[in-house]
């Protein structure tokens, strides 16, 4: 079983650069489907998620020439499948992305939903809504979701129930082609949405409005490839500030846009964190102790879901007690459990979390719980006493791409390493 193994109490500091965001470079892979021909993708992080979007595309019929570590040449000409099999679609929830661009190319789409998720589900029900606005009609077959717009898309008004980022991100691409204007209400305002309706614009789409709540897309008949930067990744420069603000010497991370981070650097600064902010980059460090905040998850530009695990890290050991309050997934403060193996002091009741701070962590042998809670751990241990050895760390893989070489590269004492004679099933 292979671990990462971090050595506590080292001097962490320097500078960091930041790749492409995952959650918007899988949805530009997916929207390369709509413009049949060669897409460069730029900024594209070499991370296990986009692999698995490569082999959903290759899939379908598309070719993909990785001309290098961050360049992907996709050649969706050749695309004559709207079927994606479970085998795939069951690796990753974002793979759901290909729906809309299937149902834009072909007009139907076959999509197996990830394990669990029937059609209605809370988890796509605002996706079927509003495709169901759009003229879409869905049916249920050998657990696939066939998906057919037996008239054509046609443009109209969806109001999401809750600003869902996949089901905005779906709704945009199905749209690009509908005949007249789509208009989406209560859209979400992610900094990836905005990059998707640019990538799609540069293409030859019509939408305006991305970023703001409304989002309008006036029908087009085609799209053309285009050659198209990823923006920065937001969670992954707020990962090592969150390093930063931990081990209290300045780091400062590049390749992204601070007003990205909007609200958790003004949360930072309230936990007595320095933030400096820069043109594409930022620069975080602490002299004093770490204050409590109270912190609540809100869909873009509140605090993000994706950094709720790594600012836990931080605030368990604040100097007093704080509520965090999740409110955009369930069962999203696993990490609670295994950093109180590391001597944290936190009660979860309901979607709020009491975090009592503690003077430190010691290290032990610890399970990442998802992405986001794996980051987090090995985060406690570079402040933990001792050695910590974080496993499950596939989660981490999925998202970040070197994560231990770029902590590394901060001084940290980290590796990965195996542990011979451990089946991660053991745990
Ligand atoms: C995306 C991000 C994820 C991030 C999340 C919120 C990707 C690949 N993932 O996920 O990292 O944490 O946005 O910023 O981009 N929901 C429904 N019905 C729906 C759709 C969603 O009930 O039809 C619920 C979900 O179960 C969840 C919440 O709404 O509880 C948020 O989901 P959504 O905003 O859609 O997140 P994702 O697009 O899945």
């Amino acid at each position: 079983m292979e671990v990462i193994q971090i050595e506590g109490g080292h001097r962490v500091t320097g500078e960091v650069n930041v790749e492409g965001a995952k959650n918007s470079a899988l949805k530009l892979m997916a929207a390369t489907i709509m413009a049949p021909g060669v897409t460069t993708l730029t900024n594209v992080p070499n991370i296990a998620d986009v692999h698995v979007m490569g082999k959903v595309l290759k899939n379908i019929g598309a070719r993909i020439e990785v001309v290098n570590e961050h360049e992907l040449r996709i050649d969706t000409s050749d695309v004559d499948s709207w079927e994606t099999p479970y085998h795939l679609v069951a690796q990753m929830r974002a793979s759901t992305a290909v729906l809309g661009p299937l149902l834009s190319r072909f007009g139907r789409a076959i999509v197996a939903m990830p394990g669990g998720c029937n059609i209605g589900a809370r988890s796509i029900d605002m996706h079927i809504l509003g495709l169901e606005a759009l003229g879409v009609e869905f049916s249920v077959k050998h657990g696939n979701i066939h998906a057919s717009a037996p008239h054509g898309l046609v443009g109209n008004t969806v109001t999401l129930s809750f600003a869902s980022v996949g089901a905005t991100e779906n709704l945009m691409m199905a749209s690009v082609f509908a005949k007249g204007t789509t208009t989406i209400d209560n859209a979400a305002r992610e900094p990836e949405i905005v990059d998707l309706a640019n990538l799609l614009n540069e293409m030859g789409a019509k939408i305006s409005g991305a970023g703001s709540p409304v989002i309008e897309i006036e029908g087009v008949s085609e799209l053309h490839p285009v050659t198209h930067r990823v923006v920065g990744d937001r969670i992954e420069a707020g990962t090592f500030l969150a390093v930063g603000a931990l081990t209290g010497e300045p780091v400062t991370v590049r390749g992204f846009a601070p007003l990205h981070l909007g609200i958790v650097l003004k949360k930072y600064e309230q936990m007595g964190i320095s933030v400096e902010r820069g043109t594409g980059c930022c620069t975080v460090w602490r002299e004093g102790p770490l204050l409590p905040t109270d912190i609540q998850t809100l869909p873009f530009p509140g605090f993000p879901t994706d950094m709720q695990a790594q600012t836990m890290t931080l605030l368990a050991l604040a100097k007093g007690s704080c509520v965090i309050t999740e409110n955009i997934f369930e069962n999203r403060f696993m990490l609670a459990s295994e950093l109180s193996r590391m001597g944290a002091d936190i009660s979860i009741e309901g979607h709020h979390a009491i975090v009592h701070g503690v003077d430190g962590f010691s290290g032990t042998q610890v399970k990442s719980p998802d992405l986001r809670g794996g980051a987090a751990l090995v985060m406690a241990g570079l402040v933990a006493d001792g050695i910590t050895t974080v496993s499950a760390i596939h989660h981490i893989d999925r998202g970040y791409e070197g994560f231990v070489e770029k902590l590394a590269s901060l001084g940290a004492r980290i590796r990965r390493t195996e542990l011979p004679d451990v089946d991660e099933e053991d745990l």
